[in-house]
C-alpha cells in the first residue's frame, strides 16, 4: 500500500426524506437565527417555503444567483445581507447557488447551510469559481480559489426535493458527479477512503440514472443518485482533479458552455486521454459501471441517458478550439498523463464531433 494522508471530511451532513424540516435545528446547533435564503429566479419557489418554515428566523429571501457565480450578483448580494443584518446564508439550489453562497460567506464570514437539489456537489468543497462580468464571451476570465471560509458548514440533503429535477440535468448534473469520481481515482493526492467513495459514488449514479430516466419520481433511484453525488461531492473536495476539471473550467468560463452538459461531454474522452496513465482508476471506473472500457462505458452512459455527447451540441465555436487547447496547457498542473498540446487539441476534436471513443487496451 502506497502511504497516503487522509485530511477528514469537515462538513456536517444530513441526508433523507424530507430533511428540509432539519434546517431550523440545524440553525439553531450553529447558534444562528437570522438567515438569508439564496435561491435562482426559478427556484424563488424552493426559497419561500424554507423562509416559511424558518419564521422569523429568516430576515429575507435573495432569488438571484445565476450560473458560474458573477462578482457583481455577488457583490449586490453582500450589500443586502450586511444591511438585513444576517448572521448566515441557506442555499437551497444547485451549484449556482451553492456558488453564491460560498461567495458571500468568503466576503463576509457567515455561516452556510446548503441544500442541494442537484448533484453538481458544490456544497462538499471549499473551492469556489467566480466570473468577472462585462468580458465578452471567449475571453471571460473564470478564477477559483480554495479557503476554509468557503466550505459550507451544514448540508442537508432532502431526496424529496431532487424529485422534480428535469430529467435533462438529471443526466447531466448526475454525469458531473461521476467526473468527479473519476479524477479522484487518478488523483495525485488520492487516498483509500476517496478510491473507495469514488467508485461507489460511480456505481450508485450508473445505477440510479437510467432507472430514474424511465420513472423520474422514483424515490429510492432518486435518493442512490443524491448519496452518490454526496459521495462525489466529497471526492471533489478532498483531493485534486485534473485534465478533465480544467478543460471543464477553460470551456465554461470562456465560452459560456453549460457547467454540467460541458462535464457530460468531455468526460470520456478526458478519461481516454488518461487511461493508459492510469489503468488502476479505470478499471475501477470500468468495474462501477459494470463496463469492459471505462472511457467507453462512461460515453455509452452518457448516451443511453439521451445526454448531449457533443461540444458542437451545446454551443462550442469550433473557432474556439485551438484557443481552449492552449488554455488547457497554459498553467501546468498534475495529470497522470503529460500535457500535449497536440494530443489534447485531438481530444478536443473528438468532444466537438462526439466521436465514442476508442478502447483503452
Ligand atoms: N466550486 C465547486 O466545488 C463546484 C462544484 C460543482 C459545480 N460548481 C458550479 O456550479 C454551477 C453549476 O451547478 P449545477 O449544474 O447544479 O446547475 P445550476 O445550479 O446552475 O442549476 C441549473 C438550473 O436548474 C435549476 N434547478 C436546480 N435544481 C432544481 C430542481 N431540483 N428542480 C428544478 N430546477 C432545479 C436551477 O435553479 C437552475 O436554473 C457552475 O457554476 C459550476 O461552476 C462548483
Amino acid at each position: 500500500m502506497d502511504p497516503f494522508r487522509f485530511p477528514g471530511l469537515p462538513s456536517r451532513v444530513v441526508f433523507g426524506h424530507g430533511t428540509l424540516v432539519e434546517v431550523p435545528r440545524e440553525m439553531e446547533a450553529l447558534g444562528r437565527s437570522r438567515a438569508v435564503v439564496l435561491a435562482t429566479l426559478g427556484q424563488r419557489g424552493q426559497a419561500e417555503a424554507l423562509a416559511t418554515l424558518l419564521g422569523d428566523r429568516a430576515v429575507g429571501v435573495i432569488a438571484e444567483a445565476v450560473m458560474h457565480t458573477p462578482v457583481a450578483v455577488t457583490e449586490a448580494a453582500v450589500v443586502r445581507v450586511r444591511a438585513l443584518d444576517a448572521d448566515c446564508v441557506i442555499a437551497v439550489g444547485g451549484g449556482s447557488t451553492t456558488g453564491l453562497g460560498k461567495a458571500i460567506a468568503l466576503r463576509t464570514d457567515l455561516d452556510q447551510i446548503v441544500v442541494p437539489t442537484t448533484y453538481a456537489g458544490s456544497e462538499m468543497t471549499p473551492i469556489l469559481g467566480e466570473t468577472l462580468d462585462g468580458a465578452e464571451p471567449g475571453h471571460r476570465a473564470k478564477t477559483t480559489q480554495k479557503s476554509e471560509k468557503i466550505r459550507p458548514e451544514v448540508v442537508v440533503y432532502d431526496v424529496d426535493l431532487t424529485l422534480g429535477l428535469p430529467a435533462g440535468l438529471t443526466a447531466t448534473s448526475g454525469l458531473n458527479a461521476i467526473a468527479h469520481a473519476v479524477e479522484a481515482l487518478y488523483a495525485q493526492d488520492r487516498n483509500p477512503i476517496v478510491s473507495l467513495m469514488a467508485e461507489e459514488a460511480i456505481r450508485a449514479l450508473a445505477r440510479a440514472l437510467p432507472v430514474i430516466a424511465a420513472v423520474p419520481r422514483d424515490r429510492a433511484a432518486r435518493a442512490d443518485a443524491l448519496y452518490g453525488a454526496w459521495l462525489a461531492g466529497a471526492c471533489l473536495g478532498t483531493v485534486g482533479m485534473a485534465l478533465h476539471h480544467k478543460l471543464c473550467h477553460v470551456l465554461g468560463g470562456s465560452f459560456d458552455l453549460p457547467h454540467a452538459e460541458t462535464h457530460t461531454v468531455v468526460l470520456p474522452h478526458a478519461a481516454a486521454y488518461n487511461a493508459q496513465a492510469a489503468p488502476e482508476a479505470m478499471a475501477r471506473v470500468a468495474r462501477a459501471l459494470g463496463a469492459v472500457d471505462g472511457p467507453q462505458g462512461l460515453y455509452d452512459l452518457a448516451a443511453s441517458l439521451g445526454a448531449p455527447i457533443s461540444l458542437s451540441a451545446i454551443g462550442m465555436p469550433e473557432a474556439g478550439l485551438d484557443r481552449a487547447a492552449e488554455a488547457a496547457v497554459a498553467n501546468p498542473y498534475w495529470n497522470p498523463r503529460a500535457l500535449e498540446r497536440g494530443a489534447i487539441r485531438r481530444l478536443l476534436n473528438d468532444a466537438f464531433q462526439g466521436r465514442r471513443p476508442d478502447a483503452a487496451v
